[in-house]
């Protein structure tokens, strides 16, 4: 039997931050966004980062997507050191930005089209997933003719497409309002049960972190740190109304408690 090699051994967890740091040179000046961040997640694991705006959460996510590089510490996906944009991550960010002449069907393959993958087996994997999410039969549409919750979906179904094991989500639902931004929630509880993918999640919203994680990392201004990390055990399909229940609403006053100590501090 040979033994597990280290990046073996790490592999069991979709990702790994060490002891990160980011720190932005500008003309002006340096801007340390994060200080010594660690956060592992498990394969398949659902985890939520809140706190103050400008606290770097968003960093974080660039750091991730290899958009930035880290001043300091270690990222990995699967074992591997982030080196750059990898196939292996999806992301929908805040805005859909969803390109107006492409259909939404095209918008969904954009990825695969900038991956190369083959054009056909994409193809049915993007009516699947549009199937899911609620757009069978919007596939021939152009953005202008969908709502903006729909166009939300589609964003969704495109950061999908090609079947990364991370998905990174960045406010996603920050712009809807608030009936459709918890359908869209419990939406993509289903997509994450049905799925499993392994899921970064950063949100202004108690309640959407505490509906849809496992864990839930709460970060000080900057520069971010992560201040707790709380355990979310509650069985799934969870829905809003089980956010009243005795459990769940004592973790979102801890929340709440964590993140205003951290911003009072
Ligand atoms: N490219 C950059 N160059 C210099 N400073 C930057 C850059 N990007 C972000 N910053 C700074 O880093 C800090 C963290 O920004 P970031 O966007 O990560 O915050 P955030 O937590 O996502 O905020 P929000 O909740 O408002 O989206 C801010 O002070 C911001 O001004
Ligand atoms: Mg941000």
């Amino acid at each position: 039997m040979t033994p597990a090699s280290p990046a073996r051994l790490k592999s069991s967890h979709a990702l790994e931050v060490s002891a990160v740091g980011l720190t932005y040179r500008t003309s002006s000046g340096s801007v340390e966004a994060l200080r010594d961040i660690t956060l592992d997640v498990a394969e398949g694991e659902f985890v939520t980062v809140v706190g103050p705006s400008g606290c770097g959460k968003s960093s974080l996510l660039k750091l991730i997507l290899g958009l930035e590089r880290a001043t300091r510490g270690r990222l990995a996906v699967g074992g591997r050191e982030i080196a750059g944009p990898s196939r292996g991550v999806g992301a929908v960010f805040q805005a859909p930005v969803l390109l107006p002449w492409r259909t939404i069907e095209e918008n969904v393959l954009l990825p695969a089209d900038v991956m190369k993958l083959d054009r056909p087996s994409a193809t049915e994997r993007a009516r699947a997933l549009l199937q899911m999410a609620g757009l069978g039969g919007f596939e021939q549409k152009y953005p202008y003719e969908l709502s903006g919750g729909m166009q939300h979906r589609a964003a969704i179904v495109r950061a999908l497409v090609h079947d990364p094991k991370l998905l990174i989500m960045d406010e996603p639902f920050a712009a809807l309002d608030a009936i459709t931004r918890e359908q869209m929630a419990g939406e993509l509880q289903r997509v994450w049960m049905d799925s499993r993918k392994t899921v970064m999640f950063i949100t202004h919203s108690i309640s959407e972190a505490v509906f849809l994680s496992d864990r839930i990392a709460v970060m000080s201004p900057r520069p971010g740190r992560i201040v707790a990390v709380f355990d979310n055990p509650a069985p799934r399909p969870r829905t809003f109304a089980d956010l009243l229940s005795p459990e769940l609403a004592r973790l979102s006053a801890e929340i709440r408690q964590s993140l205003d100590l951290a911003c009072a501090a």
